[in-house]
Order: C-alpha cells, then sequence, then structure tokens
C-alpha cells in the first residue's frame, strides 16, 4: 500500500491534502468531518489585525465612556459585526477544534502590519495551535510606497510573529512579488518554516447600471493551480522551509501535481464548498489508486520530481516557455487557416 504520509512544517500528516482558511471549519461537527474524509492538517478560519484593533477600540472606548478621550478614529474599517468570529470566541473555538481532532491545527492570523495584534499569536500558541499561519494579504494603494518598504514590512510583521512563538510559523503569501525567490529566502531568514502559495485575490466587480463597486466571491478553478506549480516548482530545493499549495486543488491530479512541483501539502477550501467535505475522501481514492497502478512505494518519494531543479529542460519555468508558448500557439493558427 503506498504511504501517503507527508511532513509539513516539522508536523507528521497523514496525507497531502489539508484544509485551507475557510468558514466551513467554524464548526466543530466540519471539522471532525473534515478529519473523518481524511485532511491530515486543517488551517482554521483567519482572525484579522482589522478585527482585533476594532475590539481594542470598542474596549477602550468602554473605559474611557464618560470621559473627552477617544482613540484614533477607525472608520475606514468593516463593523465588527462584518468579522466572524471576536478573538475571545476565535481562542475558544481553536480549543475546542483541537479537543475534537487528533489532526493538526493550524490558526490562522490575518494581517499586514506590526501592532499590538502580534501578541494574538502567542495566545493562539497557547491555545493548542500547532502551528500558525500568516496571512499577510496587502494591496498597495499608496504611490509613495515602495516594493521594498512593502516587502520590510511584511519580513518585520514575520519576524515578530516568530519570535513571539514556539510553534512553526508559516506565510500565506500573495503572488504579486517582483522576486518571490528573494522574498522567500528572507522569510525562511525572518523565522518562517514554511510558505503558503498563494493568496487568491478578491477584487470587486462594477455594477454599471447602479454604479457601485460591489465586492465578489468566486470559488476558484483548476486553472488557477498552474501559477502556484510553476512557482513552487521554482522554489523547490533553494528553501528549506515546506512550501502548501493553496488555489485550485480540485482533484487528486492536482494534488499529485502540487507534490511533484515540491508541495508538502495541497490545500483545498472551494472544492469543499462546491462538493462537500466528503470530496477529500474521494480524492484520496482516486490519489492512492493512481499511485498503487503505477507501483509507488510513497507519494513523499515523487516530492519535486517536476520541480525546477529536478527536470532537464528547465527552459519550460524561464522565459523559454513564454516564447516557446506564443510560437506554437501561432504556428498552429497558421495550419488551421490551410
Ligand atoms: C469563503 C472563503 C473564505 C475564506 N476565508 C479565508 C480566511 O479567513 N483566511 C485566509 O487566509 N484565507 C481564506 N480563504 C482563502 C482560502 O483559504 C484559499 O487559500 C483559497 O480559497 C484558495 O484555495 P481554493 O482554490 O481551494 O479555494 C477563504 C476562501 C473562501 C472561498
Amino acid at each position: 500500500m503506498t504511504d501517503l504520509s507527508m511532513q509539513y512544517l516539522g508536523l507528521k500528516l497523514s496525507g497531502p491534502i489539508a484544509v485551507a482558511s475557510t468558514p466551513l471549519s467554524e464548526s466543530i461537527e466540519n471539522v471532525r468531518r473534515m478529519e473523518d474524509a481524511g485532511a491530515s492538517a486543517i488551517v482554521l478560519t483567519s482572525l484579522f489585525e482589522e478585527q482585533l484593533a476594532l475590539e481594542s477600540r470598542t474596549l477602550d472606548e468602554d473605559l474611557s465612556r464618560g470621559t473627552e478621550s477617544f482613540p484614533e478614529s477607525l472608520d475606514y474599517l468593516p463593523d465588527l459585526g462584518d468579522y466572524r468570529m471576536s478573538q475571545d470566541v476565535y481562542l475558544e473555538h481553536l480549543r475546542r477544534a483541537r479537543q475534537a481532532v487528533n489532526i493538526p491545527v493550524i490558526a490562522s492570523l490575518n494581517g499586514a502590519t506590526q501592532g499590538g495584534w502580534v501578541r494574538m499569536a502567542r495566545e493562539m500558541e497557547q491555545a493548542g495551535a500547532q502551528a500558525i499561519e500568516l496571512n499577510t494579504y496587502a494591496l498597495a494603494t499608496d504611490q509613495s510606497q515602495t516594493s521594498a518598504e512593502i516587502e520590510m514590512q511584511i519580513l518585520d510583521l514575520v519576524t515578530q510573529v516568530c519570535e513571539a512563538v514556539q510553534v512553526p510559523v508559516a506565510v500565506k503569501l500573495s503572488q504579486s512579488f517582483t522576486s518571490i525567490p528573494h522574498l522567500c529566502a528572507r522569510l525562511e531568514h525572518a523565522g518562517a518554516r514554511g510558505v503558503s502559495l498563494f493568496n487568491r485575490f478578491y477584487q470587486p466587480d462594477f455594477d454599471i447600471e447602479t454604479l457601485e463597486v460591489r465586492p465578489t466571491l468566486h470559488f476558484s478553478t483548476p486553472s488557477e493551480l498552474l501559477p502556484r506549480l510553476h512557482w513552487a516548482a521554482i522554489l523547490y530545493g533553494h528553501l528549506n522551509a515546506d512550501i502548501a499549495i493553496t488555489g485550485g486543488v480540485h482533484s487528486a491530479e492536482d494534488v499529485l501535481k502540487a507534490v511533484m512541483a515540491g508541495a508538502s501539502v495541497a490545500m483545498m477550501v472551494s472544492a469543499l464548498h462546491i462538493h462537500g467535505i466528503d470530496h477529500i475522501a474521494r480524492v484520496l481514492v482516486d490519489l492512492r489508486y493512481w499511485l498503487e497502478m503505477r507501483e509507488y512505494a510513497s507519494l513523499s518519494g515523487t516530492r519535486g520530481c517536476l520541480s525546477r531543479r529536478s527536470v532537464p529542460d528547465t527552459s519550460p519555468y524561464d522565459r523559454g516557455n513564454y516564447i516557446k508558448t506564443l510560437s506554437s500557439y501561432s504556428l498552429r493558427q497558421t495550419v488551421a487557416a490551410f
């Protein structure tokens, strides 16, 4: 029987499919169902920096009621009610999730700037988190801020969180950096034990009748896996930090591709929202069948076999791919025309 176990962030995982951060894990019953279906780890829904800032403002306001002193306005933030859980509810949920399952439970801290909220990482650790995923989702909208400043802000934040806790920290990154290998190397230097590729950007859509800009959320499709495979394959072998892939993982084939690119774990969310939590079990059956038909002893033995370091021709990972792809398309078009 093929061994499906993997190692991620120093944690032994029973298999390669973890659940990425999703509101599905806000119910303990779902957390149990994820483990039963074969998930090897669960990243809980995120606790947001803005939410902690708001909670702290609300507390300050309560304490200073009747006086003239109010902290600086945070009016640009959503209401507290827009967030899913308060910090106390989050920590309690984390404790309950830990008790409910034997697989690793990873807490998710979502923020982009340094601040008092970083202490939350320690509280997550005390509540039983076996690792922390730090989601550094940030959008550069200020033209006076340079790329180097943004990266430095993330690195300082990662350093602070890593210093605050003993448990491993993984950083969930966006794809929009000029030099992902350089940034990942520096994140590792700052103490990160893993990188999670990548955040999806949720761009708002425009309603041209009402002239409104509206938040939109579409579930992913497997095509979103390709940039993640590409970067995992480039990073693999050049980092000591582990690689997780999140985005576009829907089938056994997607999981195999993720591992062959160099990922230690493939995370799912959209596929579970679309097909249900039991989808994990079906994907694991397909995965095992595929590996056994080809007599692979272990899944981990295939890790990185299609990475840039392992393939004889690296041009598909470099500029050569761009040129080949474009020219092969125009050739096909020409043939079709005759
Ligand atoms: C409804 C929903 C809620 C999400 N909430 C979070 C969150 O709180 N924190 C986070 O880091 N990612 C969050 N994500 C992103 C997922 O963790 C995941 O990275 C992303 O959906 C890509 O994976 P997929 O293609 O399997 O959906 C959310 C995604 C969805 C669909």
